[in-house]
Order: C-alpha cells, then sequence, then structure tokens
C-alpha cells in the first residue's frame, strides 16, 4: 500500500520523538453523518459513513510498562505509567494535557481486557482529519489507537468493543457526553457505503448509497466555526432529552413515535418538547432515508436531508447561521440535498451534489460567506471508505 502524507508523518513522528522503526501502522476515518442527528444517545437510528480522511498512529511494544504518546499537532511527548492509567479519569485527569487524554483514555479503557502483564506501548498520531468541523477527529483518534492496541496488547476484541473503548475515553477521560456513533463509523466504515446503525442493540447492516454510479459526490463545506462536545450546548440538549423520556415515562425518546408527540407537547414545555419532537422526527426520517436508498437510490433522499437541517435549526436549535447558509445556497446552487453533520453550535454542513456541479455549489457558498460577512469556509468533497485498519 502506498502510504500518504499523513501516514508518513506519523511514521517519521515517531522515529523523532521514540526512535526506529514502529512495529506497525494503525489507522482510523472521520466520518460524515448522513442523517440521524443528536438520535445516538437516545437509543435512536444513525446512518453516518466513514470518509477518506484519517487518523494513522505508528506504534510499538516497549519494555518500560508506561505508554507514551506524542502528536504532530503538540511540542511534548507525555507518558504515563501503566499502573497509573486511571489518571486520565474523572476527578484527576486534568493532570493529563487535554490532547493526550483521547489515546490515554482508550488505553485506560482497554486495560481491563487482559490480566496479564502488559508492555508498555509507544505511539506517535498524525492526522488529516480537519480538527472540530464536525467530521469526528477525536474518533479517528480513538479508534486508530484502538486497533493499534488491540494487536499490541493481543486482546483480539471485535470491533464493537473497539468503538466502545472509544466512547468510554471520551466520555471518561475527556469528558464530552457523546454517544457512540462516531467511533462506530469509524470502525464499521465500508468504501461507497454508510453504516446503519440501530444505537440500542448496536446492530449494523452496511447501506449501499450508489453515490457513484449516480454521478454524486459529497461535500464539505467546513464553517471554521469550532465548537467542544465537553461544554455546554451539546450537554444541555442531552439533558433535555433524558427530562423528555422521563416525563413520557419512557426509557429513551427511541421508545417514542410521531403519534406520541400530541401527548409529548399536552406534558412538555414548549423547549422541551421542541427537543424531544426532533429526536422522534429524526429517527423517523434515518428509516425513510435507508429505504429510500434501498428502493429508488440516493437521488430522492434530498428532501430527506433538507427535513434534517430544518428540525435541527427550528426545533433542536444547534444551527448557526453559518450552516444555514451553506445548506440554502448549496441546494440553490445545484446541491440535491444538503444539512449540517455532527453535534452542531458550528463544524460543517455536507451537500450531495452532482459531480459537474461541485465546482459551482462550492463558489456560490463561498461568495455567500463573503457577503454575510462570515469567515471564508473551507469545501473539500470525500468519499466514503473503510474503517480502522493496519495499514503497514
Ligand atoms: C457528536 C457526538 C455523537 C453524536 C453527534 C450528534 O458527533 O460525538 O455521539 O451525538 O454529535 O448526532
Amino acid at each position: 500500500m502506498i502510504l500518504g502524507p499523513a501516514a508518513r508523518d506519523a511514521r517519521d513522528l515517531f522515529a523523532a520523538t521514540i526512535g526506529g522503526e514502529p512495529a506497525g501502522l494503525w489507522s482510523a476515518p472521520g466520518r460524515v453523518n448522513l442523517i440521524g442527528e443528536h438520535t445516538d444517545y437516545n437509543d435512536g437510528f444513525v446512518l453516518p459513513f466513514a470518509i477518506d480522511r484519517r487518523t494513522y498512529a505508528a506504534a510499538t511494544r516497549s519494555a518500560e510498562r508506561r505508554i507514551r504518546v506524542a502528536s504532530t499537532l503538540e511540542a511534548e511527548t507525555v507518558e504515563v505509567r501503566l499502573d497509573e492509567l486511571d489518571l486520565v479519569f474523572p476527578d484527576r485527569r486534568e493532570a493529563v494535557p487535554e490532547w493526550a487524554r483521547y489515546p490515554l483514555g482508550v488505553a485506560s479503557a482497554l486495560l481491563p481486557e487482559r490480566d496479564a502483564d502488559l508492555p508498555g506501548v509507544d505511539v506517535a498520531i498524525a492526522s488529516d482529519v480537519p480538527v472540530g468541523s464536525g467530521l469526528s477527529s477525536s474518533a479517528a483518534i480513538e479508534c486508530a489507537v484502538a486497533a493499534a492496541l488491540d494487536e499490541l496488547w493481543e486482546l483480539d476484541l471485535d470491533r464493537i468493543a473497539l468503538a466502545r473503548a472509544g466512547r468510554l475515553a471520551e466520555n471518561e477521560a475527556v469528558g464530552a457526553p457523546t454517544g457512540i456513533m462516531d467511533q462506530l463509523a469509524a470502525m464499521l466504515g465500508r468504501a461507497d457505503a454508510a453504516v446503519f446503525l440501530d444505537c440500542r442493540s448496536l446492530e449494523s447492516e452496511v447501506i449501499d448509497l450508489g453515490f457513484r454510479e449516480q454521478g454524486l459526490g459529497t461535500l464539505v463545506i467546513d464553517t471554521g466555526v469550532t465548537h467542544s462536545h465537553a461544554t455546554g450546548g451539546y450537554r444541555e440538549r442531552r439533558e433535555a432529552c433524558e427530562h423528555g423520556a422521563a416525563v413520557m415515562g419512557v426509557t429513551a425518546l427511541r421508545d417514542l413515535s410521531v403519534d406520541d408527540l400530541a401527548r409529548a407537547a399536552e406534558l412538555l414545555d414548549d423547549a422541551s418538547f421542541r427537543r424531544v419532537r426532533h429526536v422522534v422526527t429524526e429517527n423517523r426520517r434515518v428509516l425513510d432515508t435507508v429505504e429510500a436508498l434501498r428502493a429508488h437510490g440516493p437521488g430522492t433522499i434530498g428532501d430527506l436531508l433538507l427535513a434534517s437541517h430544518a428540525s435541527m435549526r427550528d426545533d433542536f436549535e444547534i444551527s448557526i447561521p453559518e450552516l444555514d447558509t451553506a445548506v440554502e445556497t448549496a441546494v440553490a446552487a445545484g446541491a440535491i440535498g444538503a444539512r449540517m453533520t455532527g453535534g452542531g453550535f458550528g463544524g460543517a454542513a455536507i451537500a450531495v451534489v452532482p459531480s459537474e456541479s461541485t465546482k459551482d455549489v462550492t463558489d456560490a457558498v463561498t461568495e455567500a460567506f463573503a457577503a454575510s460577512g462570515f469567515s471564508a469556509p473551507r469545501c473539500f468533497s470525500v468519499t466514503p471508505s473503510d474503517g480502522a485498519r493496519r495499514d503497514a
């Protein structure tokens, strides 16, 4: 396999900080969520796909019983002894720099999987997944490191167990109360396909997107507005959903259907009701999108993507003017559908675009941003790609 720049960066960083050749090179992709936003932690449905932007972990075993991590994004190398890895979990995590909590959190989550004496591990990380754009750069780090540790520690875990370790790192070590969509997408992605996930049972199905055959591509429009899910709006939305489920007497909002919304409107205050309505209708839209893809192909999903965006803008209130402008302009310039993707409050929108219109859409969005006084967006195409793997 020919290694791209980020893979070479990881190996070069390994040589510079740790020294010598790594035992192997593992990688995991970022993801785009086609539809199903804020449904994962409500036990619902999502339809993400892994993208052709990846994080690489060059790693090797070490005789010293500690994990040592280096990243091209940081000057310092961080090391923590294996018997002190719980350091990255709540209460003590402030002692570890935030960037290092992702890989060390994964190591900490995987540690109890094997009793025998584990060797230490040295790992150097490099990535071409944009950070803070809603493309799950964090899940890409977690899953690349999880794949590396699975082999180096001979754990032989399945992909779902590795995804769970990534999520645990995100929740406990980083402190972002996210669901499991991003890690499952990074683990289970397949070229030219999306992964249909039931976030309650964790059952998954690969769904052909048929974008290539239909001459369609996916354009990411990165607003450059960064966000953190460890603080603020994401957590509040999650709490609103838990409140809605409790008032409605169900385990999770997954257990409500569109028919329950009239009763929800009677029992809940206006804001809580709208949060609930987003999740309930979004679950329906994921199922409808899967059905549309299967029955008619991708040409018919545009309205569902737009309805999803409107629901996030009006009911869940997680969009921002830049994302609304991106979506409206993309569709006016020829996209068959568009929506913000990821947790919201910034990040990126995606547009499904006939290949011949990619330039028109990019130009139109760039001009609309300039006219509104927004910082220039970064537009780039992504293709649905394979999940975590060993590259060398
Ligand atoms: C972030 C989280 C995911 C999911 C999305 C919203 O990406 O990491 O678990 O909740 O937001 O759909």
